[in-house]
């Protein structure tokens, strides 16, 4: 009996044993892949048998000895380290783990033993730490791609020795310190990498002057990106070596001293942006440079006056050219419109004066010509008027027959090109989306394409953006990538770099769903760039949204954060295809009613107390324009207080003594009635001693105006910039900071409805006689109508330098994108300066400053100096930057709530020795409570409260 079991014991582990040696071909690759298992338990259910190669597991590639030639595990929602087990797989020549944002921690330094690596792509992960030196020994590497990480520390000198690499990007990380350049005998350097045509390491903390070594005509790169760094110094003569150089971007540095003129020999360049710098001298002669299609030196403010270059319209490709703020003066030539490209031509902030005239040549392609600061004295438009024109700041607009025209107040337009099906007839539930054609509701897999030099400017023309979309299509057509179908939407550009960002919808064929094995396909074309976009848009980076591959796989309930986010993201676009659909739902209901509404939505509301239609107006009053023009002095121009996109303010008397600030709305920029109507209802519903109250409106003789308390000591920017002679010291300016933060607090979370007021800034921030803060504008605000509280709009509005980020990406509104902009108000407040002042951002220059270790966390250099002269100490002062920071976090999650914050600062005036409800005291009268957020519990009885008699000034 025993010998038997003896026996079959024998069998078992004889079988077991040749099952294990043939199902394990190489015992290193197996265990390796084993270990990355453990390590990435999102692979648990891809990942299955004991043999990566023959049970084809996701994204393994093996060659016929059964070892592994590439891994390509693109956007699977990866977490871990990167085990340092991977360097046995020394057959592997691709490494693909893009945007697997979880995957962090240092690279293992053994990752130089993979001698047969050709790309290494991690982009879009969150790996830290220094590049490790061994890099250098990966001899068959083309393709290094580890931007969108958090890496710091240097370039390692090795990948000098790289000399295949052809794709280096380091972009968007934390590296700092010197190019590393080789010595001609043992040290290697940069220089070497001779078949380089990419070095993309814009948006780090690289310094040091570029080294004149580094290029010389033995270099065959096409595209030198150094964009936003520290680099000081000189713009080295040896890159006009580089013959085969298109784009060259070494904007937003520090360089100095003159532009070399030898640039000009480098005929093939088609992008040149060296704005934000600190260059001097003058423009050279840049004649040669035919196929130029961008010039950017923008914001160079230490050039030397001079004429606008004659030689400019010999660039005959150029399609945009920016020239802001390099005192250019003198006229503007005619011929400067000539070159039969140009889209787009920015010559802000310069002495331009004379008349502007297109003559007869201009480019037909021209769409946008924004002068506004200059001093340009005659302008009569062309008779096209395609031409978008922008004057404001001129003297052609203080005349008053100029000055409401759309070229004195208009803004730049943006594009709302997008290919989602607008006209499904079903909606999608579940998170998913319809697809592009056939409204088939599937889960597409999102993200942004990022382009850092297109080759056109005017976003108007929509056909680049269609040729786009079907160049992705036809390349992703293969069912290999399941067939996938392409949508397009959302087209911007990055305030401070002009990239040009693309939310990229890519749909499953067939099923509503990618697999693993799809999904890895698709991100591997983007992240190693084997899509090519139509030559126009140039190189790419490509930075995909988490996706989960498995929704409703009914044998896990584990949820991880991908899918949480999956959701989250899936219910916003629902929540945008709702609210298209509701509104298409409300506008055919409505449209009945809507065309004698239009003509006066306001009729109804005249009709007696029983009508359910009138609106609750809360004290707000209707104006015609007679009683408005008279108290205005028919809005005479000495009661023109400023103005905006939207049109002029003017202050006036009421005939009870009552200063009042009217906006007027211009042509053009006028709501419907239904709009404007729900505006004010909306407005006369807000009450709070911090927030600018509506007294009554005008819809009158086809004007809108709105009407309001006059706020007599004018806005914080006002008084930040010494205009109006208001000394701000710290304590002030700690008040103000409350003030506002809860005029902010109570419009999120006490007034009703809700309302996010979208354009947070110091230009809406009004002060009264005691300096009390007074949240001004909400022109653009919204409701906060449903539960979720997150709102995706068509187009992003706000104002630059304040924008939340994450709104700028998402669409997404929430309060927490008022919260940003208080926080860029908060650090505003430090400075005294513009949020974007010469080309520096405040939140990233006290970020870049700061440290914590020392007093006053080192930020005195960038304080405005009222602070210091004005006030013996600056109590709570650390505190105040930690909040304001944390106001400023990328992620709104992160950020606090107005209330929180409004707590963090109350305790921040008592350390500064007040009380911080002092301010309430004169308004005793009025608001009588002692509520936390400072409600005003006053109850309207008349239409104008009882005021005391305001400070003329
Ligand atoms: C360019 O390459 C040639 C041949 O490889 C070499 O002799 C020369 O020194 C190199 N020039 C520079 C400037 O590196
Ligand atoms: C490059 O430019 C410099 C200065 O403009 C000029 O002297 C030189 O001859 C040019 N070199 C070539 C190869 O064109
Ligand atoms: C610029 O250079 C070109 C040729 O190098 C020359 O013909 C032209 O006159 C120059 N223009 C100016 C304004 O100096
Ligand atoms: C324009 O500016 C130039 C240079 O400053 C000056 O010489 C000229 O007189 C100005 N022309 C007009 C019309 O103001
Ligand atoms: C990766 O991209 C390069 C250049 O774009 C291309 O030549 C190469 O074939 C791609 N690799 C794979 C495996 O598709």
């Amino acid at each position: 009996m025993s010998s038997r079991i003896g026996l079959l014991k024998l069998l078992i582990l004889l079988v077991v044993q040749v099952c294990s040696v043939s199902a394990i071909p190489d015992g290193s690759d197996s265990s390796a892949l084993q270990v990355l298992k453990s390590e990435w338990t999102a692979l648990s259910k891809s990942w299955k048998g004991s043999d990566p190669c023959g049970n084809h597991w996701v994204g393994i590639t093996c060659n016929n000895n059964n070892r592994v030639v590439s891994i390509m595990l693109s956007n699977l929602n990866l977490k871990g380290n990167l085990p340092a087990d991977i360097s046995t797989l020394s057959e592997l020549e691709i490494l693909d783990l893009s945007y697997n944002t979880g995957l962090s921690g240092a690279l293992p330094s053994s990752i130089g033993n993979l001698k047969n690596l050709k790309s290494l792509i991690l982009m879009g992960c969150g790996f830290s730490g220094q590049i490790p030196e061994s890099i250098g020994s990966l001899e068959k590497l083309t393709t290094l791609s580890l931007n969108s990480n958090h890496f710091s520390g240097t370039i390692p000198a090795s990948i000098g020795r790289l000399s295949e690499l052809y794709w280096f990007d380091i972009t968007d990380n934390q590296i700092e310190g010197k190019i590393p350049v080789s010595d001609g005998i043992s040290l290697p350097g940069l220089d070497m990498l001779h078949q380089a045509k990419h070095f993309h390491f814009g948006n780090n903390k690289l310094s040091d002057s570029i080294p004149e070594k580094l290029f010389s005509s033995n270099m065959t790169l096409i595209h030198v990106l150094f964009d936003d760094n520290q680099f000081t110094g000189k713009i080295p003569d040896s890159l006009s070596l580089v013959k085969t150089l298109t784009v060259l971007r070494l904007n937003r540095n520090k360089l100095s001293e003159e532009i070399p003129s030898s640039l000009n020999n480098l005929t093939d360049l088609q992008e040149l942006y060296l704005s934000d710098n600190r260059l001097t001298g003058t423009l050279p002669n840049l004649t040669s440079l035919t196929s130029l299609y961008t010039l950017d030196v923008s914001n160079n403010e230490k050039m030397t006056l001079s004429l606008i270059p004659s030689w400019i319209p010999s660039l005959r490709n150029l399609a945009t050219l920016r020239l802001e703020g390099i005192q250019l003066d003198g006229p503007i030539p005619t011929s400067l419109f000539s070159p039969a490209q140009l889209q787009t031509v920015y010559l802000k902030r310069n002495h331009i004066n004379a008349t502007l005239d297109f003559g007869t040549n201009y480019s037909k392609q021209l769409e946008f010509v924004d002068l506004r600061n200059n001093d340009i004295s005659v302008y009569s438009p062309v008779a096209n008027n395609r031409i978008q024109v922008l004057l404001a700041e001129n003297e052609v607009c203080d005349d008053e027959a100029n000055r409401h025209s759309g070229y004195c107040s208009g803004d730049q337009k943006n594009s709302s090109f997008s290919t989602l099906p607008t006209n499904c007839r079903r909606g999608c539930d579940k998170g998913r989306i319809a697809s592009p054609s056939t409204c088939r509701c599937a889960y597409p897999f999102t993200g942004t394409l990022t382009f850092r030099s297109p080759s056109f400017s005017g976003y108007s023309n929509n056909s680049n953006f269609l040729s786009l979309q079907q160049s992705l299509e036809e390349f992703l057509k293969d069912p290999i990538y399941m067939g996938a179908s392409v949508a397009i939407s959302n087209i911007r550009e990055t305030p401070l770099d002009y990239h040009l960002l693309i939310e990229l919808l890519v749909f499953p064929f067939k099923n509503e769903r990618f697999t693993d094995d799809a999904m890895s396909r698709v991100g591997f074309e983007f992240s190693n760039q084997t899509y090519k976009p139509p030559p126009v848009f140039g190189p790419y980076v490509f930075n995909a949204n988490p996706y989960s591959t498995s929704f409703y796989d009914g044998g896990s309930n584990s949820v991880n954060m991908g899918i949480i986010i999956g959701a989250v993201v899936g219910a916003v676009v629902l929540l945008l295809l709702l609210t298209i659909a509701g509104i298409y739902a409300l506008r055919q209901k409505k449209r009945a009613e809507k065309a004698t509404d239009q003509i006066n939505p306001f009729a109804k509301w005249d009709t007696g107390k029983n009508n359910t239609d009138a609106p609750q107006l809360m004290g707000a009053k209707a104006f015609t324009f007679e009683e408005l023009s008279k108290c205005t002095n028919k809005f005479s121009e000495a009661n023109d207080v400023g103005g905006g996109g939207y049109g002029q303010v003017y202050k006036g008397v009421l005939p009870n003594g009552q200063l009042i600030a009217i906006k007027r709305a211009q042509q053009g920029s006028m709501q419907g009635g239904l709009e404007f109507k729900t505006e004010i209802e909306l407005l006369s519903r807000v009450h709070h001693k911090n927030v600018v109250k509506l007294l009554g409106f005008c819809f009158d003789q086809s004007e809108q105006m709105l009407v309001y308390e006059y706020i007599p000591n004018g806005s914080l920017r006002d008084a930040l910039s010494g205009k109006n002679g208001i000394k701000l010291d710290w304590t002030r300016r700690l008040k103000i900071a409350l003030g506002s933060g809860k005029g902010l607090a109570y419009l999120h979370e006490l007034a009703d409805p809700p309302i996010i007021h979208r354009d947070v800034k110091s230009n809406n921030i009004l002060l009264d006689e005691h300096l009390t803060a007074k949240v001004a504008d909400f022109g653009l605000s919204k409701l906060i109508g449903d539960p979720e509280k997150a709102h995706v709009t068509t187009q992003v509005k706000g104002t630059m330098g304040y924008l939340d980020p994450e709104y700028y990406m998402t669409n997404q509104l929430t309060e927490k994108s008022d919260v940003y902009g208080f926080g860029v108000v908060m650090l505003e407040l430090l400075t005294g300066k513009s949020p974007i002042d010469r080309g520096s951002y405040v939140v990233k220059e006290v970020k870049k400053k700061m440290d914590k270790s020392r007093t006053l966390y080192d930020l005195q250099e960038l304080l405005d100096t009222t602070i210091i002269a004005n006030s013996g100490n600056i109590e709570g002062f650390e505190k105040y930057v930690d909040v304001a920071l944390r106001c400023v976090e990328a992620e709104g999650v992160d950020r606090p709530s107005m209330s929180e914050v409004v707590q963090e600062i109350e305790s921040i005036v008592r350390l500064a020795g007040l009380n911080p409800n002092a301010d309430s005291a004169t308004y005793e009268e009025v608001s009588g409570d002692h509520d936390p957020y400072g409600r005003d519990s006053f109850e309207y009885t008349g239409i104008f409260p009882a005021t005391k008699p305001e400070r003329m000034v």
